[in-house]
């Protein structure tokens, strides 16, 4: 089967392009992405060198593109050369989308109404749209299911939840083959250092102050990457066209500051590393999804424990300096590291 990956270059994105030409031998990918601050090649040496530039040319199963879902010929060129899509292109960091929501909605929305009509046009068998929990907004208590209201609280949840709305539109009104995934915060190696877990790892590992929004009471569920490529394999192959799955583990729970403090713990580094910031606008005090539907339906269950997913995050940190100092040395919006909405 040939596969276009939107959005490879990014965290969960390589991760899964490397789990998928490990564990799908006969199985070929395209990889379309703009290489935006978030998107970057390192995350793909070892599969460039196993499945891609050196492999020899007809054991080649990887290619990277250069380009932008949004650009009609690049789309349409590489969508009439595969069977199926897995789109996780998206600008994704919620604090960006506050001060810059224009690029959210014109990657997450206009882009993938490209996709989408490049899919249509060229039969396109199976569509995978990869969204997230926050389209559902927070909830104190319990879990939302998959038809659950959506009630985004930032520009990026909201730009994500019209994307969704047009994915379902294209299975009602086309009868494209979609199938919607809605995860919860994933983390892992390759994270971009301005995400919660790995800004914390990075900074506590250099001695520096940690930001923490508020008072760190808000709640999140936490996924270990594989995990999450595994339920996006299994949904993929065996889901039910035109259906939602919920992609959670519920047992991974815990407030931002009972996180912040495991981490500091992890990484022998006091808690006074810890700083308190001026809280995000509209930050949502906690997500809850229930995801008993891919559980009963398809069997899936998470593998990795919060414990043992960061301890194996914490090792990939601390072995791949070279990979995090390049983005944070070269980033020219520094001021995500040190929070920014500093009190
Ligand atoms: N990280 C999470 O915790 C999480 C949770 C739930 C859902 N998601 C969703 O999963 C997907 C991947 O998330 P991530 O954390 O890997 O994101 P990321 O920011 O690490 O990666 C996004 C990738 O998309 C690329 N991209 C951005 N705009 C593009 C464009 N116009 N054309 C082509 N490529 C473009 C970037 O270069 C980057 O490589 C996103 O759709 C996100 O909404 C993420």
């Amino acid at each position: 089967m040939k596969i276009l990956v939107t959005g490879g270059a990014g965290f969960i994105g390589s991760n899964f392009i490397s789990y998928w030409l490990n564990k799908y031998p006969g199985d070929v990918i395209i990889n379309l992405d703009s290489l935006t601050y978030a998107g970057n090649l390192d995350n793909l040496t070892e599969v460039e060198k196993n499945y891609g530039d050196g492999a020899l040319p007809e054991q080649r199963r990887y290619w990277f593109v250069n380009g932008d879902i949004r650009n009609t010929l690049i789309v349409e060129s590489l969508i009439s050369k595969v069977d199926g899509v897995v789109h996780f292109a998206a600008e994704s960091h919620v604090d960006r989308s506050i001060t810059n929501p224009q690029e959210f909605l014109s990657t997450n929305i206009l882009g993938t109404q490209t996709l989408l009509e490049a899919a249509r046009k060229f039969k396109i068998k199976k569509f995978l749209h990869i969204s997230t929990d926050e389209v559902y907004g927070s909830i104190e208590t319990g879990y939302y299911s998959e038809t659950a209201p959506l009630t985004p609280a930032s520009p990026y949840a909201a730009s994500k939840a019209s994307a969704d709305l047009l994915v379902r539109s294209y299975y009602e009104t086309y009868k494209l083959p979609v199938i919607i995934t809605r995860t919860t915060n994933n983390f892992g190696p390759y994270q971009h250092p301005e995400k919660f877990i790995p800004l914390f790892i990075t900074n506590l590992m250099e001695g520096k102050k940690a930001p923490l929004y508020g008072y760190g009471l808000n709640r999140r569920d936490w996924i270990y990457v594989l995990d999450n490529c595994e339920a996006l394999d299994l949904i993929f192959h065996e889901g039910r066209i035109g259906e939602v799955y919920n992609i959670s583990t519920s047992s991974n729970e815990i407030s931002n500051i009972e996180m912040s403090s495991r981490l500091a713990r992890l990484l022998n580094q006091p808690p006074s590393l810890i700083e308190f910031v001026t809280d995000r606008p509209g930050h949502d005090f906690r997500y809850g999804v229930d995801s008993s539907k891919l559980r009963n339906e398809l069997g899936w269950n998470h593998k990795y424990s919060l414990k043992e997913g960061l301890l194996k995050t914490i090792e990939w940190y601390k072995n791949n300096e070279l990979w995090w100092r390049k983005i944070k040395e070269g980033d020219i919006y520094s001021s995500y590291y040190s929070g920014q909405y500093k009190k």
